[in-house]
């Protein structure tokens, strides 16, 4: 199953979980549409032949959703109900944290709903699932957004423009930090750091042309915000104003086709969390720490 916002690399992690459980002797089924198609029975058997030609893909064939309904007792009960009517034991869902939640709560000892067993592994771009040093679409997003920005650069170099440039990550600033530094950009503002608007203000004042950088989770609100705020509470030159340009990059950072290390890594994962259930291990997560893969708590 994929889980919450689609990531680059999930189709290959489908294709992988799919051919290692054929390969041990494990009959695979494929759940669409997340949470939404567990609780409306949308399961399907697989076979080797239903992941062929995917592995390039962007998105998920599979396809996602965010559940509310998963939310509920009453849909964790219709899918547990479901995955029983299958004969299905073992569960591999990929996807971030809110996807990871909907697991442990379906298969708490005391409180679920399923008594399978449960691994997730991280899909997501925002790189903030816990226990992982890089979660499966990171490393497409943050090569799509430096892709975007390098082209931002080239105009805003021609117009002496200052581009204020707003990137995913939810509460994260995995993406605006990473991208920051492949893009050489003049500030870089994500939640975890403050901002020193004395500085900021001085490369906009010194340089012809600047990339500035803001995670979409900091509390100044996203891109439109900061440009607003410089202009209305910061910038006091009365004569000249500088030529700002707003760029929000939105969901081109969610698509396009996985980056080889983003198929390596979904793949890995794939047939890693597949051994594992194969092993009887349930509620735990797979990562990569220090090039290596491990299991830690969901
Ligand atoms: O979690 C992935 C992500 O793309 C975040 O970076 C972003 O905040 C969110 O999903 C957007 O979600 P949606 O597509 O549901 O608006």
């Amino acid at each position: 199953m994929t889980s919450g916002g689609d990531a680059p690399g999930m189709n290959a992690f489908i294709r992988a979980s799919i051919r290692r459980s054929l390969e041990v002797g494990i009959e695979p089924y494929a759940i669409y549409e997340g949470y939404t198609g567990l609780i409306n029975d949308h399961i399907e058997l697989f076979n080797y032949d239903s992941v062929c030609n995917i592995i390039q893909r962007g998105g998920t064939i599979i396809r996602t959703s965010r559940s509310s309904e998963f939310l509920t007792k009453e849909g964790r009960e219709k899918a547990a109900q479901n995955l029983n009517n299958h004969g299905i034991t073992g569960l591999i869902c990929c996807g971030g944290d809110g996807s990871y939640a909907g697991l442990k709560e379906f298969t708490n000892p005391t409180t679920g709903q399923w008594a399978g067993l449960v691994i997730g592994t991280p899909g997501t771009i925002d790189n903030d699932v816990r226990g992982t040093d890089f979660t499966i679409g990171f490393d497409t997003a943050i090569n799509t957004a430096t892709e975007a920005i390098d082209k931002l650069r080239d105009t805003g170099d021609s117009h002496s423009m200052h581009f204020i440039v707003e990137v995913m990550g939810r509460h994260s600033g995995d993406i605006a930090r990473a991208v920051g530094t492949a893009s050489a950009a003049a500030y870089v503002i994500t939640p975890e750091t403050g901002v020193n608007f004395d500085e900021l203000l001085h490369f906009i004042r010194s340089k012809g042309h600047t990339i500035i950088i803001i995670a979409e989770g900091h509390p100044i609100g996203g891109a439109y915000q900061l440009a607003d705020l410089l202009l209305k509470q910061y910038w006091n030159e009365k004569n000249s104003k500088p030529n700002f340009r707003v760029s929000v990059l939105g969901h081109i950072q969610r698509g396009g086709s996985p980056t080889a290390r983003d198929r390596i890594l979904a793949h890995d994962m794939g047939v890693f969390a597949v051994d594992n259930i194969k092993a009887g291990v349930t509620r735990k997560s797979v990562g990569i720490r220090d090039q290596k893969y491990v299991l830690v708590d969901l």
